[in-house]
């Protein structure tokens, strides 16, 4: 026990160090600032979020860690080590090069992952950390730590996609923005937020993939919907993202859309309903059937209720009998 937490001090002194070190490295690279300008960031944002760049050499670290060779870079998911031949000429070197770099950091402020963007059409677009003790993709939110106050000011928090989205809402007005790390929303994720607040507004990209994230996120929602929380979902245009579309069309229009943000009853309802038929039997059966594990995974509450009769009413049926068809469970009679 005692030794892990010594691990978890130098990977954590490691990443501190080479993200001191990625934004020194900003400062002189006219190509990055370019890039960073170009899109519409201010230096002051970028200082805010401790934006960097890591050069190009394949082992620029060095210039920070002069014992390259030690375990915890490696650990830390900075150093690649490749452990065969391969007539290769570097055994070790850095994993980020030429990149843009977005520390993730933990509600402490410690930074515990990078974000690392490409600055032209290369690919990876993105390169993240690999998971490591510090870092657990699935746990973490990138901007949480910056935007905590904010989060508790606005009253809620905005869940977005991607690194882009949460420097730019945050630079036009919307500093209670965070972004899952390129995986889904989790319930790790929502049960986190929902300790800073009890409101969640899901705003994804536009795109298919986007809408499938809002799916998946809806999911992640169910066991923890209540009465007393709201969460909802914000769609954009298909060819958006928060970032292109509050740049595009302004904080005015943003703060429209989540004003008009559908709630998770809507949502869920939309979804079960899909493009089936409502108007014959089967379309309505399925219907059901395509709701019956979604309202199975919600809490009895008072918007259970709701969303069972509007899917009654839906479906030619009555609450009565779509809880018993769902063997919904009953809240205990008080
Ligand atoms: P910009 O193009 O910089 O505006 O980024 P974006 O956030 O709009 O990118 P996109 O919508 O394509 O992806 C959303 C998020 O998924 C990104 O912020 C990343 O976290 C992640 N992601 C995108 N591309 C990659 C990739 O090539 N590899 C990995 N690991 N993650 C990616
Ligand atoms: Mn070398
Ligand atoms: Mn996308
Ligand atoms: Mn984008
Ligand atoms: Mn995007």
């Amino acid at each position: 026990r005692a030794e892990v937490q010594a691990k978890s001090l130098a990977l954590s002194e490691v990443m501190t160090s080479a993200g001191d070190f990625y934004r020194q490295q900003l400062r002189a690279a006219q190509n990055a600032i370019a890039y960073l300008k170009g899109r519409g960031l201010t230096g002051e944002i970028a200082a805010r979020f401790g934006l960097g760049y890591a050069p190009e050499g394949w082992d620029s670290l060095r210039a920070v860690f002069p014992d390259y060779d030690i375990a915890a870079l490696v650990e830390a998911g900075l150093v690649i080590d490749k452990d065969d031949d391969e007539g290769g000429r570097h055994k070790r070197y850095d994993r980020f090069r030429d990149r843009i770099m977005f520390p993730i950091r933990n509600t402490k402020g410690q930074v515990i992952g990078f974000g690392g963007r490409v600055l032209d059409g290369g690919e990876p677009k993105y390169l993240n950390s690999p998971e490591t003790p510090l870092f657990q993709k699935g746990n973490e939110l990138y901007g949480l730590f910056e935007a905590r106050q904010a989060i508790r000011d606005a009253g809620y928090a905005l869940v977005t996609e991607g690194y882009m989205d949460v420097v730019a809402l945050a630079q036009l007005g919307f500093p209670q923005a965070v972004a899952t790390l390129g995986t889904a929303c989790t319930s790790t994720h929502v049960q986190k937020l929902l300790r800073q607040t009890d409101q969640v507004i899901f705003s994804f990209d536009g795109d298919a993939a986007g809408r499938r994230a809002a799916r998946r996120a809806l999911e992640a929602c169910l066991p923890y919907a209540s009465d007393n929380k709201t969460l909802k979902f914000l769609f954009l245009p298909s060819e958006h993202d928060p970032d292109s579309y509050i740049r595009e069309s302004g904080a005015e229009a943003f703060e429209r859309e989540v004003r008009d943000a559908m709630p998770l009853s809507q949502f869920l309802l939309n979804e079960v309903v899909g493009d089936n038929d409502l108007s014959t039997p089967e379309g309505r059966a399925r219907v059901q059937f395509e709701a019956k594990p979604l309202l199975q995974a919600m809490p009895a509450s008072g918007l259970r209720l709701q969303i069972v009769r509007g899917l009654a009413q839906l479906t030619q049926t009555t609450p009565a009998e779509i809880e018993a068809l769902f063997e919904l469970v009953q809240p205990v009679a008080r």
